[in-house]
């Protein structure tokens, strides 16, 4: 008797194996800007797969309808809905429209992962222009700081926490030859994402960067079709080659997983080890 008791006490606390290692997002709204496509597309579709709800903004109407099309295949099989907005992160009224317009329409939110990213200008440091540089900052800096100022509002009086994530780069870590605006704004998310990471516990409002490595995307496509380029790249990558956008599925959903209520004001590295070698 006492053996069946303890058999079913077992029976009923064990995991089963197909739940083993799950996120679950059932029920909870993710924004991803520059989510129509890389890495944000990527992260987007682990959400997706993990049960959760999508809100992807881009400038691209004809780029967010195709990224549409394929969240929208995942989240008809999951169980949640995606959804995509026209917005240009280097305009603050229209981030705090279609801030407005996407928890309107999806019901509420439950983070933002601030991915929108532009690449530098190529010119060489010494005839960089004041405009040139304002041009890179005012998207990979300015762009990250807006979307995540409105993002923190929603989720402080939403008051059920949360998750922010700055996409980062390696290039915060590396010296990023040449392109020393994309390098300094990259390098300043890590010190907004720290700052904020303090200030948003309180709120259980969780803050991370998250740092990719090369990966092949439309940004880094120049550096990936150049044969110089890529194979000295691919040389100082222990893991010998350039990342899919698909490999930012899990830390996706790892990233905006609540049940991480422990992980905050950190860099994560998917890097295939270029920052330590
Ligand atoms: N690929 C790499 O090797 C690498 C390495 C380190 C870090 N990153 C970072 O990863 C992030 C994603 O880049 P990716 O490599 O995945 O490149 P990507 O495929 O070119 O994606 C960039 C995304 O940002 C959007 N975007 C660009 N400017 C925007 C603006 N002003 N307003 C709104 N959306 C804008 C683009 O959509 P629209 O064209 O429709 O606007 C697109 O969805 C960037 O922050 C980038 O700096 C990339």
């Amino acid at each position: 008797m006492l053996w069946v008791r303890l058999q079913w006490v077992f029976d009923r606390n064990r995991s089963q194996p197909d739940d083993q290692g799950m996120i679950d997002l059932t029920g909870k709204v993710f924004i991803v800007t520059g989510g129509n496509g890389g890495i944000g597309l990527g992260m987007a579709e682990g959400i997706a797969m993990s049960g959760g709800s999508l809100a992807i903004w881009g400038r691209n109407p004809q780029k967010n309808a195709d990224a549409l099309d394929k969240l929208t295949a995942i989240t008809d099989e999951h169980g949640g809905k995606a959804s995509a907005y026209v917005c240009d992160v280097g305009d603050e009224k229209a981030i705090i429209d279609t801030m407005d317009q996407t928890v309107s329409d999806m019901g509420r939110m439950d983070g933002l992962f601030a991915n929108a990213g532009r690449g530098g200008t190529g010119t060489p440091f010494v005839d960089l222009s004041l405009d040139e540089w304002r041009e890179v900052m005012t998207v990979n800096l300015d762009g990250v700081f807006l979307t995540l100022r409105e993002a923190s509002k929603r989720l402080i009086s939403q008051g059920e926490g949360g998750s922010l994530v700055a996409v980062s780069s390696t290039s915060a870590v590396h010296g990023a030859a040449g392109n020393e605006a994309y390098g300094t704004a990259k390098t300043a998310l890590n010190g907004l994402v720290r700052a904020l990471a303090v200030g948003m516990a309180r709120h259980k409002i969780r803050v991370n960067s998250l740092l990719p490595g090369w990966t092949i995307t439309e940004l880094a496509s120049g550096g990936y079709e150049s044969d110089v380029f890529r194979n000295a790249t691919i040389k100082r990558t222990p893991v010998r080659r350039w990342a899919d956008p698909a490999e930012f599925r899990e830390v996706g959903a790892f990233l905006a997983d609540p049940g991480q209520t422990y992980h905050t004001g950190q860099e994560v590295c998917v890097d295939g080890g270029y920052t330590v070698f």
